[in-house]
């Protein structure tokens, strides 16, 4: 008789940050990978529009050249399915946790919210490139736009092309998000990103060790 093969080991845990440009996110997502490698977990951090080969060729393009909005939101979904397909989806079914700096929600918000993209459209190609794949866990941190136009401007000479759009741009995005955080209050939490970055990391890692539980 053959030996039993192992149990399969547990999917992993995905969790997701977003917010606007200049909420302070990128800093946060960093702290937390190292806070889950302490205590042992296997993390795979990773951001989008990126994350592969690929998909860092079309970061290159979406961020650089100006485009039709669907081409943008097509480019943005196309990147996604690289990323799930090569990195996302085998990290999980190994058992080890993805950490993404922006994903499906940064579409709905930028796209949608920003550049008025139908949300039928994004729903669409969020079935078709997704499935029923979705964050267990998604970040949101919220600033006012002033303040968050005021880091960008602090944190870089170079802007990038969403980077360069107006207040009024990131006050749908904004609006987008916490529109989503309502409709979505179990997986999506609002983090105040006004306080201090000690503040906001203790009240990430409080969040996080919950999802630890579930599943
Ligand atoms: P980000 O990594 O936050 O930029 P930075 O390196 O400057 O911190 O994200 C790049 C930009 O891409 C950001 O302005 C938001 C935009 N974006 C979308 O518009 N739609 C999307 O689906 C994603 C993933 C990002």
């Amino acid at each position: 008789m053959s030996a039993p093969s192992p149990a399969p080991s547990p999917r992993g845990r995905f969790i997701t940050f977003e917010g606007i440009d200049g909420a302070g996110k990128s800093t946060q997502h960093a702290r937390l990978i190292d806070y889950l490698r302490d205590k042992g977990v296997t993390v795979v951090a990773s951001r989008e529009p990126g994350g592969t080969p690929l998909g860092e060729k079309l970061r290159t393009l979406l961020l650089g050249d100006s485009m039709h909005l669907e081409t943008e939101a097509l480019l943005m979904f196309a990147a996604r399915r690289e990323h799930i397909a090569q990195v996302i989806e085998p990290a999980l079914m190994r058992g080890d946790w993805v950490v993404c700096d922006r994903f499906t929600d940064a579409s709905v918000a930028y796209q949608g919210g920003g550049r008025g993209l139908p949300l039928t459209k994004l729903q669409q190609l969020a079935t078709w490139v997704q499935g029923d794949l979705r964050p267990d866990l998604t970040l949101v941190f919220d600033a006012p736009v002033e303040l968050a136009q005021a880091r960008v401007r602090s944190g870089t000479t170079n802007p990038d092309r969403f980077e360069q759009e107006q207040n009024e741009f990131f006050q749908r995005v904004r609006q987008a998000y916490l529109a989503i955080a309502a409709n979505e209050p179990l997986r999506v939490k609002v983090i105040n990103a006004t306080q201090s970055p000690e503040k906001i990391a203790t009240e990430v890692k409080a969040l996080v060790d919950k999802v630890y539980l579930i599943h």
